[in-house]
């Protein structure tokens, strides 16, 4: 039996990660990358919102998958290369290796500790596949290491993950997925824009998962940043803001409080706010747009009966 190849491309030294941080803390604005909200816990209360029945988008995606996955296939042909990007526990791309015929698994996330694991799993159970995994913070550069091997690559980004990029970061990735499929192509999930009524309870749900989610950050940052920031002093707050088509997510201050580092303090006044994630929510010939902009061509997409989500194949080579 073949074993996965496992490597980790260098991730930010503790000292770029704290600059990173505190110059976010200190800006007019108080903004926190979202990428920060994925600790052990995090990544297991993002688990937890994906069960929840305001949070749509997770199972409205598995839905499509699953009724359309095989003209999926025939859009894109077989598959030699499958890169799938931001991996985790690599469930969903699992579901594709039959049907697309996969011979080749790159399995990418920000560590390859998360990867480890699963991949040894889904090894057992596809003895003859070739899988790499690598841990790799994709969202700053997606430049794939040689050990992926030659194109044509298939890249696999579901979850609309895309939408936690503002539309010109978008962009720049897509441009650089194009880039790293080498005349392969893309298989992307999106979120549609929908009624608030509808998306903002999938972000401020009842049971506080969200909330949790989102709070949980500041304890990220204790340990980052060595700040002192308390839960108690904080609420989540989400809201849709239809001027830039897109959930936001910021941590409120309760009360006037200081939070102190070594080295510095922000004060917060009682209501301001820090913003800790965008999720924008596409139109489907934005996002199309989009696309062809970035360079990919032979578009097809899939949707639900309610529009809510949205998957497009796009190819890189001229068709
Ligand atoms: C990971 N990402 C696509 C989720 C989203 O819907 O934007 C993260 C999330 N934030 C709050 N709930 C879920």
């Amino acid at each position: 039996m073949k074993s996965p190849r496992l490597i980790q491309i260098a991730r930010d030294d503790p000292q770029a990660v704290r600059a990173e941080l505190l110059a976010g803390l200190v800006a007019p604005t108080a903004t926190i990358a979202p990428k920060y909200l994925y600790d052990a816990l995090g990544s297991r209360l993002f688990a937890a919102i994906t069960e929840l029945p305001e949070y749509y988008p997770t199972r409205t995606e598995a839905a499509i998958f699953s009724r359309e996955m095989r003209d999926m296939a025939r859009a894109l042909g077989p598959v030699d290369c499958l890169v799938d990007l931001g991996a985790g526990n690599c469930e969903k791309a699992a579901r594709l290796f039959e049907t697309f015929r996969v011979r080749r698994y790159v399995a990418v996330d920000i560590s390859v500790t998360f990867l480890r694991d699963s991949l040894a799993c889904l090894q057992r159970e596809h003895p003859e596949m070739d899988m790499l995994g690598i841990g790799l913070d994709f969202s700053q550069n997606l430049a794939l290491p040689a050990e992926v091997g030659p194109g044509p690559r298939t890249l696999f980004y579901p979850g609309s993950s895309i939408g936690n990029f503002t539309p010109d970061a978008a962009l720049a990735f897509l441009r650089q997925a194009h880039a790293a499929s080498q005349g392969g192509a893309l298989l992307i999930g999106v979120d549609l824009v929908k009624p608030a009524a509808v998306l903002e309870p999938a972000y401020d749900d009842p049971l506080g998962v969200t909330a949790a989610f989102n709070r949980n950050m500041l304890l990220h940052l204790n340990r980052l940043a060595s700040t002192d920031f308390e839960i108690a002093d904080w609420r989540h707050v989400a809201f849709f803001s239809s001027a830039d088509s897109r959930i936001e997510m910021h941590l409120e201050a309760l009360r006037d409080t200081t939070v102190c580092w070594p080295g510095g303090e922000r004060r917060f006044a009682a209501g301001e706010r820090m913003h800790t994630e965008n999720s924008c929510k596409w139109r489907l010939d934005d996002f199309a747009a989009l696309l062809r902009e970035a360079g990919f061509k032979g578009l097809r997409h899939w949707t639900d009966e309610r529009q809510w989500f949205a998957v497009f194949a796009a190819e890189s080579h001229d068709a």
